[in-house]
């Protein structure tokens, strides 16, 4: 599909493509996400219906705040490495899945400008909003640059990616990877494996273990950002599923479960109550401090980085970490 509704200049609006993968639009799943996470012990729901546009812009803010290290970290990171990835890589293409703001990407797009490697880029969310500004950014900042914009989720519509022509380097960065149990990692990079062929390389963001306080803080900013982002996930169900959800009476917290090395985010009910899902129809009955699990964020270790990516059918090529070894960046490509 063509990208129309723009005020960009014309010769950059047709470097930008728009294609809906798969039939189901992302957002219609909410109703059998919500209906089968509330009706399990304990209750929960998947990440993915943070991300509508207030929710996207509020990881933005998530990630300037001096609490959550992961986004600067990751970025010196690449900043230091895009070079000599892409030298070795050389792609024709860079596939993103959970692009976001592929604010990082622009390491990779930039050395590719030095080293006249012009790929294609190909970011893929569930957000459109998001990925729209993105590639706007981009198709201004490099003249030689074809954005595909991918919309789908990539628990389902990896294999509705076309064929790539030439070397594909697939990203999956901010240790998004995270958030999956070992289990829905394993599946989902197996998957990510089937679309890929022997030559395409894949690189890797993973937040590492280390110390809980630090854990703790990130993901309990000072400034609220990270409650009104859970929060924010309540006021998603009401817009689409036509809900009652008071958001004074639910509290943001998270915590690190050291035994299962992963952050965990709830949301905790202040007060026994029940909330109306109209379009579903529903009614969630919730008891005084009765939480909802709203992510997971693993934290991983070179050793647990290796196992995971063997077990999926890849193999770790390099491994880059900054000094303080806060977070890893693994270039891999797939095993035979
Ligand atoms: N990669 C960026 C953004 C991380 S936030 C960074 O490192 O900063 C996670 C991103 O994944 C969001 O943009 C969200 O919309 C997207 N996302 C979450 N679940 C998804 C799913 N199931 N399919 C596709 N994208 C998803
Ligand atoms: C996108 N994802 C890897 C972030 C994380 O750290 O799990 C989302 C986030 N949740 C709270 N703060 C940031």
């Amino acid at each position: 599909m063509n990208y129309a509704q723009s005020r960009l200049p014309r010769p950059m609006r047709e470097r930008i493509s728009l294609h809906r993968l798969g039939n189901v639009d992302p957002v219609a799943s909410i109703a059998d996400d919500v209906r089968a996470g509330f009706s399990a012990i304990p209750k929960s729901l998947p990440p993915k219906y943070f991300y509508d546009e207030r929710g996207s812009w509020l990881f933005e803010e998530i990630c300037k705040t001096p609490e959550y290290y992961l986004t600067r970290t990751e970025d010196a990171l690449l900043a230091r490495i895009a070079d000599s990835v892409i030298a070795k890589v050389r792609p024709s293409s860079i596939l993103e899945l959970g692009s976001g703001s592929s604010r990082k990407t622009g390491h990779l797009l930039r050395a590719c400008e030095r080293q006249r490697c012009h790929a294609r880029y190909e970011p893929f969310d569930v957000s459109t909003e998001i990925m729209l500004h993105a590639a706007e950014r981009l198709v201004r900042e490099h003249a030689w640059l074809s954005v595909e914009v991918l919309i789908g989720d990539y628990l389902h519509d990896l294999q509705h990616i076309a064929d790539g022509t030439g070397r594909r380097l697939v990203l999956f960065l901010g240790s998004t990877i995270g958030n999956f149990d070992q289990h829905e990692s394993v599946s989902f990079l197996r998957s990510l494996r089937s679309v890929m062929t022997g030559d395409d390389r894949f690189l890797l963001g993973l937040d590492r273990v280390k110390e809980a306080a630090i854990l703790n803080a990130a993901y309990n900013d000072a400034s609220g950002l990270t409650a009104e982002f859970n929060l924010n996930v309540l006021q998603v169900i009401n817009r689409e599923l036509d809900g009652d959800f008071s958001l004074q009476t639910f509290a943001h917290r998270a915590v690190y479960n050291e035994s299962l090395a992963r952050m965990e985010m709830y949301l905790d009910s202040l007060v026994a109550q029940s909330v109306n899902l109209r379009r579903l129809p529903m009614q969630a009955e919730f008891a005084e401090g009765e939480s909802i699990l709203t992510e997971i964020s693993c934290k991983f270790t070179p050793a647990s980085i290796d196992t995971m990516l063997a077990q999926s059918g890849f193999v770790a090529e390099q491994h880059f970490e900054p000094e303080n070894r806060a977070f890893s960046l693994v270039l891999a490509r797939p095993g035979d």
